[in-house]
């Protein structure tokens, strides 16, 4: 990186001289670094010098790293400001990235090259936004939203334990739930004032429908959490692309979606040609979509309630594409509705999680292919993807 006396100052807070130890020794070959003890000796460097990144430590004794990024915020705007933090303080570091304090975090114990690269961006930010507030601001905004959705990643991620726990507990309530005729019986012979017999009999007819919705709550929670980690997980570009067989994964979907179809008196059927093209996407993600599409369907039909429903999977290959319609006539969307579908989040059935089409869109893009909504209030609706064919 040329000479080091001409680079941009890299300024470590911590009051651990351990750690600042370790911090000059493991990056000071690649950056110009000044560390200090305390707030009020950061402050007096950064009134002195030009500095690029401020790190700093969040627990101090005196002032707190808190305190110090919000007057370094206010004295010197265009030093990058960042924090190695432990993981334990989620709460303090999403406060300091919404007041916009700091751009980054780094997690304690940290690894060398990580930290490098989180340096090399720090240094880099600050040469092309330095002179520009708006650009500057543009930069932490984006900034921001990467950070939230990194610790969305790592809630998401500790979320799936008590989740499990949940899930397992309600299985055993309904089981109670089930002894339930078992329970009044014995009840209506055991020697109880009759207050008291009335009032237990009472919770234990609750006890079903109870168990019924915390059991339908556990699996909404459970699917808002899978759909948030796969919001969260970056999709491996360098994986090499993948192939899939459709035929099998469009009767897959079928059979999956069946139930839901049964209790909708909707149909499903597939029209389209007995052998197709391998298309570029993986099976799994194929599969993910067309369940997503299939669903969405037959669930438009039963919220119509029309005595016959159907829902479609027409195929079609065109020059080195196949297209594949998912058209059902449910209740269709009005064009406020259809103008917002595939915004994650966005839902208008209490169950949804709204995050079926949002990933539908999202998987196809990444395999280089289109979806196209088309929907008619009260017609129904056709949703179209085409995927590039196998070479
Ligand atoms: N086939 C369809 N017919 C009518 N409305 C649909 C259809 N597919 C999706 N929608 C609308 O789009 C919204 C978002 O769908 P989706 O992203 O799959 O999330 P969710 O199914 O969890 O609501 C639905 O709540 C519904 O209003
Ligand atoms: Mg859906």
């Amino acid at each position: 990186m040329g000479d080091l006396e001409l680079q941009p100052l890299v300024l470590y807070v911590d009051d651990e001289r351990a750690n600042r130890i370790v911090f000059e020794q493991s990056l000071g070959s690649d950056f110009r670094i000044k560390s200090v003890s305390d707030g009020p000796a950061a402050l007096a460097i950064l009134d002195a010098e030009d500095v690029a990144a401020l790190v700093t430590d969040m627990r101090m004794p005196g002032m707190s790293g808190e305190e110090l990024l919000r007057i370094a915020k206010e004295r010197k705007p265009a030093t990058i400001r960042m924090v190695v933090t432990a993981y334990a303080d989620v709460d303090p570091i999403l406060r300091a990235i919404n007041e916009g304090l700091v751009a980054r975090y780094i997690i304690k114990p940290w690894i060398r090259a990580e930290l490098v690269q989180v340096l090399r961006w720090a240094i880099e930010a600050w040469t092309f936004t330095r002179n520009s507030t708006a650009l500057y601001a543009r930069l932490m905004e984006t900034e921001r939203l990467a950070t939230l959705g990194s610790i969305a990643g790592m809630l998401v991620h500790d979320l799936k334990q008590p989740l499990m726990s949940l899930l397992i507990n309600v299985e055993h309530l309904r089981e109670l739930a089930k002894a339930a005729p078992i329970l009044q019986d014995s009840l209506s012979r055991t020697p109880l004032a009759l207050e008291e017999k009335t009032r237990l009999s009472e919770l234990v007819d609750d006890l079903d429908p109870v168990t019924t919705d915390l059991k339908a709550s556990a699996m909404h929670l459970s699917s808002l959490i899978d759909g948030l980690r796969e919001l969260s997980r970056p999709r491996d570009r360098s994986s090499k692309v993948e192939f899939a067989d459709p035929l099998p994964i469009v009767r897959h979907a079928m059979a999956v979606c069946q139930e839901i179809a049964l209790t909708a008196h909707a149909s499903i059927d597939y029209q389209g040609p007995g052998v197709l093209p391998r298309v570029a996407i993986s099976a799994t993600e194929l599969t993910q979509i067309l369940i997503n599409l299939v669903q969405n369907g037959a669930q438009a039909v039963a919220a119509r309630g029309a005595p016959q429903g159907k829902v479609s999977i027409v195929a079609r290959t065109e020059s080195n594409m196949l297209e594949l319609c998912v058209r059902d006539d449910g209740v269709g969307m009005p064009p406020d509705v259809l103008g917002r579908v595939g915004t994650p989040f966005f839902t208008t059935r209490a169950e949804g999680t709204g995050l079926g089409l949002a990933q539908c869109q999202r998987l196809i893009g990444s395999a280089g292919g289109r979806l196209r909504i088309e929907s008619a209030l009260g017609i129904g609706t056709t949703v179209t993807i085409v995927l590039p064919v196998a070479a």
